[in-house]
């Protein structure tokens, strides 16, 4: 009888974890883009177009297991993550801690929606093409004049890039 508890209580946790991971996913869609990682390559692009300086904020909108959170903060920059997902943001605060970037690399888990962008002088954001808009509209009024984003994949839909690496395209406000 005992065993069958043991059993039906683990089997009960297992089944909370899968649902709040399907539904993290989820969300993720809904509110911006479904989780896809960076490849190395397109990092590299990345940083090159971003140009970090030590005296930069940097943001990631939406970010994932944290890898262009440290690298940009390999770049000696302070960086901060926005993600919802909080599996990917456990995760991702352990890569900080293992690389030594506490100290300058930060992820909340929060909705990038509800973040101020004021305080940023580099934006990456690798979301999907229907927030393009909404993301322009949320910059035009909030990001300083001298703002850069970076972004992988997908264009605003007014704004002019004024470089670009393959698919990685440079804004400057
Ligand atoms: C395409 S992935 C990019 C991950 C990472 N930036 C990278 O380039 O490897 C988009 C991420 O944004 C997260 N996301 C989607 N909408 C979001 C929102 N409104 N606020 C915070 N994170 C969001 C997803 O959970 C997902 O991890």
């Amino acid at each position: 009888m005992i065993y069958l508890l043991i059993f039906l209580i683990i089997l009960a946790v297992i089944s909370f974890l899968g649902l709040v991971l399907v539904f993290s996913f989820l969300l993720a869609i809904l509110k911006g883009a479904p989780y896809i990682a960076t490849d190395k390559k397109k990092i590299k692009s990345i940083l090159n177009l971003a140009n970090i300086k030590e005296c930069h904020k940097a943001v990631d909108l939406g970010s994932g297991d944290g890898r262009l959170v440290i690298a940009l903060a390999n770049q000696g920059a302070e960086v901060h993550g926005y993600e919802i997902n909080p599996f990917l943001v456990w995760y991702s605060r352990w890569r900080i801690k293992k690389a030594g970037l506490s100290d300058s690399a930060f992820v909340h888990k929060k909705n990038f929606w509800n973040v101020d962008m004021q305080p940023f002088d580099v934006i990456v954001v690798f979301g999907i093409g229907n927030i393009m808009e909404k993301l322009e509209a949320k910059l035009e009024s909030e990001a300083k004049d001298s703002l850069r984003v970076v972004s992988n994949g997908f264009l605003f839909p007014s704004w002019d890039y004024t470089d670009k690496e393959g698919q990685i395209f440079l804004y400057k406000k």
